[in-house]
Formats: C-alpha cells, structure tokens, sequence
C-alpha cells in the first residue's frame, strides 16, 4: 500500500482542519515524513512507522518491541498510574491481567451500563433536538463521557456529578504533548491528586465488591485493589477524551456526506463485520426499530478518517528490522495510525476495509482496546438518540486547537426545519 494521501474532499477537509489546528507543526511533519516513505528514523521523534501492515507486525511482535522501554507509554503513565496498568506491562503479567480482565464489558454488561448511565443525558438530547434547540455535540458527548465516568469510578451516578467527572478526567489526558515522552514532575505530581481523587472512590467500590459496580466487578474477577484501582485509571485515560473526540466528528461525517436524515436514513451499502479482539455492535436496529443497513460501516469508516487515537508508541528490545529499516534497542518506534488509515483515501464507508487495516484504530496485538465494546456501545448509543430526534443538520462548528486528541471544540446540531 502507497503512503501517499490522496487529496481530501469536502467532508475529509473539516477532518484535515482539525488535525492542523490540534498540532499545527507535528501534523504537517507527520505527512511530510510519511510522504518519504512508510518507515523514516526521524531524529528526536523516533522511527515513524506509516503503513497499515507494518504497523500490524510491530504490535504483534512482542519479542523485539515492548511497551515499557524507553520513549515507550511507560515512561508517560508508570510514574502516574504504578506499574501494572496493562498500558505499560509485557509478556506473562499483561497475559494474565487480561485473561482476568476479559469477561469485563461483555455485550450484555455494556448495554446494560449505556442503557443506565446514558438513558437521561441522552432523552434530553432527543428532547431537546425536537424542541428545536441548537445543541452543542462536544457538550453533550463531554456529559456522556462524564456519567460513564461516574460507573467506572463506582461513584453515584448523579447529574450532577458529569461535568466535572469529565474535567477531571480530562485535566490529566490535556497534560500529555505528541512529542514529550514523559510528563514534568509537577504534572506527574497534578495528575496523581486529580486520578486520585477520582479513583477514591473505586477502593470504596472495590472493597464493597458489588456486582453492581465496575469496581466490585472488578473484585470478583480477582484483581487486587491496587491493580483494580490501576485499571480503574487506565479506563479514564484512554476511554474519555477518544470518545469525546470522536462522536462529534462522526455526526459531523454524517452530516457532510448527507447521512444525518432521521431515523432509517443513515445508510450506505454493505455492512463491515469481525474484529481483531471481540465482536463490534453488529447488526443495528435504529431509533425506530427499522434495521438500519450499513451503520456499522459508516461508524467504522468515520473512525478510519478520524483515529481518535492517532499514534501508538513501542521501544525497540531487540534489534531487528522494520520495512527494511534497521532498529536498534532503545529506539522508539512512532506508529502514526492516523497516516496509516488515511493513505486510503477519503471517506467512503461502502468501500469495504482490506485485512490488514481491519480495526487497527483500536490496535492490534496482546494490546488491542480492552474497552472496544463499551466504546462502540456509547458510539452507538448517542448516534442512536441523534437520529431519533429527526433529520438534523450541523449549524456551527469551531476546531479544538493544540488539544492532543484532535477534535471539535463546539459542534452545534438543529433539527432541519421541514418546510
Ligand atoms: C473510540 C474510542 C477508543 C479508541 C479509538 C481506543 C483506542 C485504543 C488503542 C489504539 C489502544 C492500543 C494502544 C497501544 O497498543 O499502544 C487501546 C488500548 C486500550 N484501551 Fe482503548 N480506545 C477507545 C476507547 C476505550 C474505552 C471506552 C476504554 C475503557 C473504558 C478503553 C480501554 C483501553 C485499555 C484498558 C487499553 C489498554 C489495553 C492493553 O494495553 O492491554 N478504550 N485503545
């Protein structure tokens, strides 16, 4: 597969706007890098990996790449999080902690978790939709990732409690930069009072060991309280800022490709199923019971141009090569996902997706997303109440700038008037 991007068009143009106003430099370098070809040492960054396949035999191959060398996300969330939070372990440890971890968000635990903790952020966004309001999407999906937020941390979830759950939590993703390998001791020192603060409440959870908490459950999967308390912190870090990044930018596609009709009118042919770690939503029925065909694909298709998270980083253990490229150990290894997906062009979810890009957005490897369900169930479940409401139209958006995760900063949706 070529790295070269094709140009953007319209809808792709709102994507590209994002991406520059996030990281106006790092951005442009990472294509211009990319334009050399799909593996470029570049000094001070590291080895910058753009081609889908090579990215999937780096995160296969745990033998000669590891997540907790140096330049790795061990340097960035050990001091904060401990050791063993599955981001920054390897080999027999990070097996184990998944295997225990695997019967966490099953189908059935997700929905039941969106169907409690969204239920009332979400009917006020169809109500409000149908009343005519301008509402802001960023806004929403904020208070959506908050009220997850609340579960995770075994917390009450009240209403109250969204907003500033998702400060919170997003006081700590803000801190990281694309470039800085680890974090200042006094970020260090801010994040382990925000997280916690935030995860205080999982212990109480944890040693109360309800089957109705994410906390208890995590009790009765054996993990300790430090390690449930870990990936208490994990979950925040990686599941928060994604999400609020990305929905927005899928109702935005939507709405730019002529997708955003109402209930029963996002479609497009064909429909992508398998996964590289678990089953996605699969077969969807919309808001009014009618299936709905080709949502899966529009979703997964929205989340190949947008990559909520765009880089992946590895250490070099031990020497080997990539695409050619001689690595040596202490190497830091740049799998700039967001390149990989985009050099296959623009938007266009019924184009079906080849293997070896399959779901590389979520990773691939003994680290594929742990929260994939839950993430694709919140997905669904906003896109659900969305079209809900009726055909809606996007009447304002601003770029986020120099966020890490690229994103909208207002994203303002309106029922379309049908006069
Ligand atoms: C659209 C939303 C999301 C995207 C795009 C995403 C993407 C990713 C990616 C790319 C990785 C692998 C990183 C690597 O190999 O270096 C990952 C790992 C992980 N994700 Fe997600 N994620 C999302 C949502 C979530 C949610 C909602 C949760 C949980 C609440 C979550 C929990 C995790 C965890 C725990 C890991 C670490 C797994 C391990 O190291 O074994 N993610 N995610």
């Amino acid at each position: 597969m070529t790295t070269a991007l094709a140009p953007p068009t319209a809808p792709d143009r709102w994507e590209q706007r994002l991406q520059t106003a996030a990281h106006p430099v790092a951005y442009r370098l990472l294509r211009a890098v990319a334009a050399r070809g799909p593996v470029v040492r570049v000094p001070r960054v590291g080895v910058v990996v753009s081609d889908a396949a090579l990215a999937r035999e780096v995160l296969g191959d745990t033998v000669h790449f590891t997540k907790t060398g140096p330049g790795s996300p061990a340097d960035l969330w050990t001091p904060v999080l401990g050791p063993s939070v599955l981001l920054n372990m390897e080999g027999s440890d990070h097996t184990a902690l998944r295997r225990r971890l695997s019967g966490l968000f099953t189908p059935g635990y997700v929905a039941a978790l969106c169907a409690r903790v969204l239920a009332q952020p979400l009917a006020d966004l169809t109500r409000r939709l149908r009343a005519g309001e301008e509402v802001d999407l960023v806004r929403v999906a904020q208070i959506c990732a908050g009220a997850a937020i609340c579960e995770i941390v075994g917390m009450p979830v009240e209403p109250g409690r969204f907003a500033t759950a998702h400060a919170e939590a997003s006081e700590v993703t803000r801190m990281v930069r694309l470039w800085r390998p680890s974090m200042t001791g006094r970020q260090v020192s801010r994040a382990r009072e925000v997280l916690g603060k935030l995860t205080a409440s999982a212990v109480t959870a944890y040693r109360e060991g309800s089957e109705e908490t994410l906390p208890g459950r995590l009790h009765g999967l054996g993990l300790s309280e430090v390690e449930a308390r870990g990936a208490v912190g994990a979950f925040l870090l990686t599941g928060t800022e994604t999400l609020v990044s990305f929905i927005p930018r899928l109702v935005a596609l939507c709405h730019d490709t002529g997708r955003l009709a109402g209930p029963g009118m996002l479609s497009c042919s064909g429909s992508r199923g398998g996964a590289d770690g678990g089953g996605g939503a699969g077969g969807y029925d919309g808001a009014d019971g009618s299936a709905v065909a080709g949502l899966d694909a529009v979703v997964e298709e929205a989340l190949r141009v947008t990559v909520p998270s765009p880089v992946m980083l590895r250490s070099v253990a031990v020497a080997t090569t990539v695409g050619g490229v001689p690595v040596a150990p202490g190497d830091r290894v740049v799998i700039a996902t967001l390149l990989c997906a985009q050099a296959y062009g623009p938007f266009a979810p019924e184009r079906p997706h080849p293997p070896e890009l399959r779901r590389l957005w979520f990773g691939a490897g003994p680290h594929f997303c742990l929260g994939m369900p839950l993430a694709m169930a919140q997905i669904h479940a906003v896109l659900d109440a969305v079209l809900a409401a009726g055909p809606t139209a996007v009447t304002g958006r601003r770029a986020a700038r120099r966020v890490l995760i690229p994103g909208y900063a207002r994203l303002d949706l309106k029922l379309r008037s049908t006069t």
